[in-house]
């Protein structure tokens, strides 16, 4: 499964990719706006600075939703870089626009998927990425899991190439569960990931390794 971080603080995205195991980033206007970044020239310059901070792709999304500004936009972000990958909402335009960003090779990931059939619209429609919330979607006693699961069922039968993207990524065992019922990629802040480190056995053990190794060197 790649992991992705959930993100447009470049600090985060920096320590992640020092990792080694970071798969890509995506951002949202929301993750944008929390980082204080505003006006079309510091937007373009944010998302340039986040793709020559990590090796993969980096989501970024539309304000635009109508097809031709959809469009225009989406273009335009394009052309930042080759890492880039065009952030379409599920709305009737929005798939007609990513079914156009798929006939142009424009990499797309359709947002705010809450449902399989939004899911089975989006691959219909090309998506490179589809991303189901399954944190929101937990929020309102929905089980987010349980629609990853549907969704990876439905690509399976018909052998779509869009890939799960599990986002709203609350805490670890979610990232556990999505990698059990095969989510392509989770996407998640970077407190989630470093949780994952986290076991008190291992600390205990580590602990016991080097006082023993002290005590070996002093006899
Ligand atoms: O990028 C979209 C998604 O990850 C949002 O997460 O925590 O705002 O529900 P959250």
């Amino acid at each position: 499964m790649k992991f992705f971080i959930d993100t447009a603080n470049l600090k985060d995205i920096r320590e992640a990719q020092d990792l080694g195991i970071l798969d890509g980033v995506t951002t949202n206007p929301s993750l944008m706006a929390k980082q204080k970044i505003s006006g079309k020239d510091r937007v373009m310059q944010h998302y340039k600075a986040i793709c020559d901070s990590v090796d993969g792709d980096v989501s970024a999304e539309v304000i635009a939703t109508t097809f031709h500004e959809i469009i225009a936009e989406g273009e335009e972000l394009a052309e930042i870089d080759d890492k880039i990958v065009v952030k379409v909402p599920m709305i009737k335009d929005g798939i007609k626009a990513i079914n156009y960003f798929s006939e142009k090779g424009i990499k797309t990931n359709c947002t705010l998927i809450f449902s399989a059939g939004q899911a089975l619209l989006a691959a219909k429609a090309g998506a490179t990425y589809v991303s189901p919330f399954i944190g929101r979607l937990d929020d309102i006693s929905v089980d987010g899991i349980a629609l990853i699961e549907q969704i990876a069922l439905i690509y399976r039968n018909y052998s779509y190439s869009t890939q799960i993207l599990a986002a709203s990524i609350r805490h670890p065992m979610h990232i556990i569960q999505c990698a059990e019922v095969g989510a392509d990629v989770m996407t998640g802040p970077l407190s989630v990931i470093n949780a994952l480190f986290s076991h008190p056995l291992t600390d205990l053990g580590l602990a016991k390794f080097l006082a023993d190794h002290k005590e070996a060197a002093v006899k």
